[in-house]
Formats: structure tokens, C-alpha cells, sequence
């Protein structure tokens, strides 16, 4: 299926209605699309990026029915959701020369092992001309992957962003309509894989603001006609504003450490404080990555197994750690039941985090009365971080 992005321009891509996870991680609730252009110039056509290798048959179908030639064919990402049908594209339009960064060309040739004289590298800020219409590439690394760019066409004000501003939602929408729909999926796709790079964006964001943008269009996901839609969320995201809110996430064997979860729960909900919590054994962790994006603190439930961290709980540290939210306080509460050194395994999970660990609450067993008041300090103490936290 081909779709007029404006005249002469097309979108090209594949929706992948079914796909449920990706990176054999990430949580597709909603599916995806790999979005590629084609653009076609007055002298040159290009193709900006390709597809995942499970939808090339139906990229190679959407350029067939075009049938137009390819003079160049532009990798913004070497990631294969994008890249995966480049050695195909090669293939069949061999007069096609693949253009990207000095990075992304040593990415394609180890990942896809695409011979060296296919590739034109280009430098930052470089443009190259279709005749009527010009490309510059702007240098954007890590997002998520080193070699990273995005691509401005000066004459439509269209900027190409690949991975950057994208989402994981596949929608026959072609624009964004249903703008609550994809605020959330775009702060899904935010969480999971662009807010280890919170300094780099801003970096980023900073690059483009002066240019005169009237489309984004990313390569998962609906294009967005109101670039500053998706522009101001990133700026509140990537932001070191956070809001007063607790995601509370548990595991527990026998109860001990649900209950110590509920009575949390329920004091700070009597505290009036945000709570989200999240049982692990059925949490999405997308939806996880998501709370986590904006809230002030955490608290972890863990009980202990043998002598460390229920591994359920450890994953869900190691996740927090490598996805570096802006939280500003973690709570550890669980039970055990004779010792353990869970509070050493936290501390070494936790290294890329800027956060105060609040004083944990790891009882023997089941909670007892003054386990209890131990829970209610805790609560206390969060009251007194949040109310500190006021601008
Ligand atoms: Fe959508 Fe980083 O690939």
C-alpha cells in the first residue's frame, strides 16, 4: 500500500498489525510500522530507509507500483527494522547508492555486510540535491544507536527523524487524528527506548528548534502534520521536572510482601499522593516504563529468595537502571526470612540512577505492628520529599 505523504512524496513502509514484542523485550501492545519515502525530485529520486526483513516483500511491491527509479537510497539508522531490506533494495535498483554517516556505513557492513563501494557517507549538516528539492542530514547520535541522523528537506520543511519522535503503533492513520492514542504510544515508545538519552535529545531538540518544520515524519507510526506536538512532549519529558507521584512496584511469595504493598498503598493514597502500582507477575513493562517516565519516586517490593533480591525485582532494578528515568527517590520494602543481602544487590543495580534511596523497610516474615509504623515512617518521609519538591 503507497500513500501520498504531499505531492511527489510517498510513504512506501509496512504496518505490522500483529507484532506484539519486540527486541524479544519490548512490549508491542499496539503493533508498529516501519515507515519509509520516497521522494521524488526533479533529477533524483530517494528512498529514506527501508523495513523490518518479515516486510521487505511488501516494501519491494509498494516501489514497484511507484515505478520510479532509485538514485539514492538514504540508512538514517542502521538498526534491521530499518535497514533489513537495504541489501534487497541494492539488489534490484543496483544503479542506487547508499548514503549515510561514517558510523552507519561500519554498522551496515558488519550487520548486513553490504560491500564498501555502495556506500556515499556524508558529514553533518551536509545536503545533497534532487534537483528541486534538497536534503540536509543533521547528526543526531544516540537515539538510540551512535550513528543516529535525521534528515530536513528545506523545501517541503519535512523532517525525517527515523527512531526519534516515533511509535509503536500500527494505525491506518497515515497523520496522527486520534492525538491521546499517540501521546501515549509516543511516551510508551519515549520510556522504552529513548529516555536513557535524556541529555542527548535535549541536545537534539536544541539543533532543530530554529528550523522551519511543518511535518515530522518519523519511521514508526503516524506522521505528525503539528510538529509541536510531539516536540513539546519531548521537551516536558526529557525535562528535569517531575511530578509527585509514586509507581510502587511488588512481587510477593506468600503474601507478607503484598501486604506491606496494599498498606502502602493505601496510606499514601490517604496522604493524597499519586500511586501507581504494578504486581510484577502481571505487569506490562512498557506500561511500567511509561509511569516511570515522570514520577518523583519509586518503591520496590522484594522479598527475599535464599539469600538475595526475588529475580523478578532484580530484573525490574536492572530495567530501571539502564533506563535512567528522572526519579529522585527509591524505596525498598519486603520481607525475608532468615537474612540476606538484598539492600548490597540494590545498591550495586542502581548505579546509573541520580537517586536518594529512602530508609528500607526489609522485615522478618510477616508484618507485624510495629513493621506497620515502619511503612507509615516510610510514607511520612515521602510526603516530606514531595511537598520539598514544590516550584
Ligand atoms: Fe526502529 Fe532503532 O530501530
Amino acid at each position: 500500500m503507497v500513500r501520498e505523504v504531499i505531492k511527489d512524496i510517498w510513504a512506501v513502509g509496512a504496518i505490522d498489525w500483529d507484532r506484539r514484542l519486540f527486541d524479544e523485550l519490548i512490549p508491542l501492545p499496539d503493533g508498529t510500522s516501519y515507515n519509509a519515502y520516497l521522494i521524488k525530485g526533479s533529477e533524483k529520486n530517494i528512498l529514506i530507509d527501508t523495513v523490518d526483513p518479515t516486510k521487505e516483500k511488501e516494501l519491494l511491491e509498494n516501489l514497484k507500483s511507484l515505478n520510479l527509479k532509485i538514485d539514492y537510497l538514504i540508512s538514517l539508522h542502521a538498526e534491521q527494522d530499518h535497514s533489513g531490506a537495504i541489501p534487497k533494495i541494492l539488489e534490484l535498483y543496483p544503479e542506487a547508492k547508499l548514503i549515510t554517516n561514517k558510523k552507519g556505513k561500519e554498522f551496515l557492513m558488519d550487520l548486513l555486510l553490504i560491500s564498501e563501494e555502495k556506500f556515499i557517507t556524508v558529514e553533518d549538516n551536509e545536503k545533497i540535491s534532487l534537483g528541486n528539492k534538497t536534503l540536509q542530514f543533521i547528526f543526531t547520535p544516540w537515539v538510540h544507536w551512535p550513528e543516529t541522523m535525521i534528515a530536513y528537506l528545506l523545501e517541503d520543511k519535512i523532517l525525517f527523524t527515523c527512531d526519534l519522535f516515533g511509535s509503536h503503533l500500527a494505525t491506518s492513520d497515515l497523520f496522527v487524528k486520534d492525538k491521546e492514542k499517540v501521546y501515549e504510544a509516543a511516551k510508551r515508545y519515549y520510556a522504552e527506548i529513548m529516555m536513557p538519552f535524556r541529555s542527548q535529545i535535549r541536545n537534539h531538540l536544541n539543533k532543530i528548534k530554529n528550523l522551519e518544520i511543518k511535518m515530522i515524519a518519523p519511521s514508526h507510526g503516524p506522521i505528525y502534520s503539528e510538529p509541536d506536538f510531539i516536540i513539546n512532549a519531548y521537551e516536558d519529558w526529557i525535562s528535569d521536572k517531575v511530578k509527585k507521584e509514586v509507581v510502587l512496584v511488588y512481587v510477593s511469595m506468600h503474601n507478607s510482601t503484598r501486604v506491606m504493598a496494599e498498606f502502602l498503598i493505601s496510606e499514601l493514597i490517604n496522604c493524597g499522593i499519586k500511586v501507581i502500582p504494578f504486581n510484577l507477575t502481571k505487569t506490562d513493562i512498557g506500561e511500567l516504563a511509561i509511569a516511570s517516565v515522570d514520577a518523583a519516586t519509586v518503591l520496590i517490593g522484594i522479598p527475599t529468595v535464599l539469600t538475595g533480591p526475588h529475580p523478578a525485582a532484580l530484573f525490574v532494578i536492572y530495567l530501571l537502571n539502564i533506563l535512567k528515568p528522572k526519579t529522585k527517590y527509591l524505596g525498598i520494602f519486603g520481607s525475608y526470612g532468615w537474612g540476606g543481602k538484598t539492600l548490597e544487590f540494590i545498591k550495586n543495580f542502581t548505579t546509573n540512577l541520580k537517586i536518594e534511596l529512602l530508609p528500607p523497610v526489609l522485615i522478618k516474615g510477616y508484618p507485624k505492628k510495629d513493621d506497620f509504623l515502619l511503612l507509615k515512617d516510610l510514607v511520612e518521609k515521602i510526603k516530606e520529599k514531595l511537598k520539598a519538591l514544590d516550584f
